[in-house]
């Protein structure tokens, strides 16, 4: 192959559980701008929080908090309504990524439908776009919504890898082999279309390894696992050991591809 050292691979850390366990109790703490400050000091490349519609986690100081005072850049997940538009408008993150939100779920459980939502996303994309900020959408690893995310325009897309994370938990090897095949070939059809590769959901220390090493992909969002690993190996350690397993994946796969 090249030879070409893959380049570095960005690590978001998505902070909203921290909120989740401040708002338990309805006080200040934990803090998730605290959590941003020990990540950052970690070594995460970028914040990552997800403002929904009812405020389950992170609220709108947060984020004005987060884009003023953490020295990351913060990439703000939201849905495609007017209301999250205007505050990232107003508060001008570095990065939005654009989600599907329903209010019943429990987390993000599927990728946004960009092409069946092209119309309605055109203004989104482009009012963020005007704005200096940059733009990714939150798609499954299919290649009608890579289409889509390039004809709106997105310089970036995330790649769903909750369908992978949960077959990598079902102990279903068959299963698990085609949905890292799906998001390889997703990676690879997204950087032809001249998309940046972005992906996350469910990444765990156990499952991080084989997506870390697909050579388009330039940061990984992850959240719920380190937050929770943290309740045991603290904030600094667990994403010392994330980042760790990251590089080494990078470092193997730049390897073979210059054997
Ligand atoms: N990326 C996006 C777009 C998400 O919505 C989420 C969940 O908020 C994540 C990454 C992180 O997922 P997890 O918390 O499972 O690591």
């Amino acid at each position: 192959m090249s030879g070409q050292r893959l380049h570095h691979l960005r690590l978001g850390v998505n902070i909203d559980h921290v909120a989740t366990i401040r708002n338990a109790r309805g006080g200040d703490h934990p803090d998730p701008v605290r959590a941003a400050h020990a990540a950052a000091a970690a070594g995460a490349d970028g914040i990552t929080a997800h403002l929904r519609e009812d405020r389950r986690h992170i609220r709108d100081h947060d984020i004005e908090q987060l884009v003023s005072e953490i020295g990351l850049p913060l990439n703000l997940e939201m849905a495609a309504t007017d209301e999250m538009l205007k505050i990232a408008l107003r508060h001008k993150p570095h990065a939005v990524c654009i989600v599907p939100e329903r209010r019943e779920e429990v987390t993000t459980e599927g990728g946004l439908d960009a092409a069946g939502q092209h119309n309605h996303l055109v203004p989104f994309v482009a009012r963020l776009r005007d704005a200096g900020i940059r733009v990714s959408l939150f798609i499954n690893p299919d290649r009608r919504q890579l289409e889509a995310a390039s004809s709106l325009g997105a310089p970036v897309v995330e790649l769903h890898t909750g369908a992978y994370a949960h077959a990598a938990d079902s102990g279903d090897a068959a299963l698990l082999d085609a949905e890292l095949a799906r998001l390889a070939l997703g990676a690879s059809d997204g950087a032809a279309f001249g998309l940046e590769i972005h992906a996350g959901h469910g990444l765990t220390f156990d499952n991080v390894t084989p997506v870390a090493a697909l050579p388009q992909v330039f940061e990984l969002n992850i959240g719920h696992f380190l937050i929770g690993e943290a309740i045991f190996g603290g904030l600094d350690s667990t994403i010392k050991r994330m980042r760790a397993l990251m590089d080494k994946a990078r470092a193997e796969a730049s390897g073979a591809r210059s054997a």
